[in-house]
């Protein structure tokens, strides 16, 4: 059955794209059809849930502000939505050095969020705080290391949205039906044998660098992943993500959908992780240390409090997190532990999203993304470390 094109639409679909459910739901319905269109669906299609990025006042600027605000005008949201990261913690910005200026406009964007009924749970890593679709569910996504957790690892289906078109499906509880959503879009093309020992999390980060830098477009099926914990696969997803071009993979072993195993075939061995670790590093002085890109997860808030404990930081050192999971932490007392050590906990937000490009001269990180974009947005020099030595770098004269 040919799955793509011309795009179809319901009578209620037709009667939102009419006008008939108010403006903003119109203006969705015409973003869905324009997509839909352009990459050749036959049909839109409902979706459980939806992530929405575009919302740090940094990326969106007055214009943006104004769009949101016009679309909660009468915009209301038909399924659960959750936001990216804000540009600055909601609560204790003023702790990240953050202008008076930046928060209000940021409180804007948020209260503009709030009144289309988004949840304004602002996180990376949707699945830590209760947001996380089962194999086979159709989601609208936009940040990129959830599509690819999503789609790898949960088998759930999701394009990488955009924030536009994710909050057309937020409006509408629809996206288009292509791509990530149809089958054939999601086999594995590549068999990518890792016959590497992988330990930690920027094992994962390099490993991703490597595997995306080879794939590009095409979906790998990985094997040779023996174990992986899933602070390891989210390392894994942000880094494929960031430098290839898919948001998809297999994983022998892991990743739950059902797929034949591609003939052609390369391999990874230890000098190319190694290497993809030297690239990630300059050799300057660490003015900034960033953990956790993307956001930590409990375990992770765990072992950083346990390495911090009775120590004091003696640099900037950011640990970013989702509000939900640092307010499940601080029952346990590690965010205290993570406090008295100077440390400051960075939650609704991350290193790459909030205004301080400049700020810093060079960022040390356990993320291969947060390298990325700490180089390509913020212009910083970075250092690639594993936790234990960002802590030491943090901690030292
Ligand atoms: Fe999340 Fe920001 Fe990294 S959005 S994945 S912490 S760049």
């Amino acid at each position: 059955m040919d799955a793509y094109g011309p795009l179809a639409l319901t009578e209620e679909e037709e009667a939102t794209l009419a006008g008939e459910d108010g403006r903003a739901a119109k203006k969705a319905m015409e973003i869905l059809v324009a997509l839909g269109n352009i990459y050749g669906a036959k049909r839109l299609i409902e979706v459980k849930s939806v992530q929405i990025a575009g919302v740090s006042y940094d990326n969106l600027g007055d214009a943006g502000l104004a769009f949101l605000r016009e679309i909660a005008l009468d915009g209301r949201v038909r399924v659960p939505a959750t936001l990216n990261p804000a540009g600055m913690d909601l609560q204790d910005w003023k702790e990240l050095g953050i202008s008076e200026a930046f928060a209000e406009k940021q409180n804007q964007v948020i209260e503009a969020f709030a009144r289309m009924g988004v949840m304004t749970t602002c996180t990376c890593t949707p699945y830590f705080i209760g947001n996380e679709p089962g194999p086979g569910d159709s989601i609208a996504w936009s940040e990129s290391s959830a599509v690819c957790y999503a789609n790898s690892v949960l088998g759930a289906r999701t394009n990488r949205e955009g924030g536009p078109s994710a909050l057309a499906a937020a409006l509408t509880g629809k996206t288009a039906a292509y791509g990530f959503h149809l089958e054939e879009a999601r086999q594995p093309v590549v068999c990518v044998e890792v016959d590497a020992f992988l330990d930690e999390m920027a094992d994962f980060g390099a490993l991703g660098k490597v595997v995306g830098e080879k794939m590009g477009n095409r979906v790998p099926y990985i094997d040779g992943i023996r174990r992986a914990t899933t602070d390891q696969l989210k390392s894994l997803c942000a880094s494929i993500a960031t430098y290839g071009g898919t948001a998809l993979f297999h994983a022998a072993g892991i990743s739950p959908e059902t797929v034949k195993r591609p003939r052609e075939r390369v391999t990874i061995g230890p000098e190319e992780i190694e290497q993809a670790k030297q690239e990630m590093s300059d050799d300057e002085d660490v003015d900034f240390i960033a953990i956790g890109c993307p956001h930590c997860s409990p375990a992770e808030l765990r072992r950083i409090a346990g390495l911090l404990r009775g120590k004091r930081v003696s640099r900037e050192t950011w640990i970013a997190v989702a509000r939900p999971v640092k307010e499940a932490a601080e029952g346990e007392g590690l965010i205290a532990a993570i406090r008295e050590s100077g440390a400051k906990i960075a939650a609704d937000t991350c290193f790459v999203v909030a205004p301080i490009r400049g700020r810093f001269r060079c960022m040390a990180t356990n993320s291969a993304k947060a390298v990325f974009y700490g180089r390509a947005k913020n212009r910083f020099k970075t250092v690639f470390a594993p936790l234990e030595k960002l802590i030491e770098i943090a901690t030292g004269p």
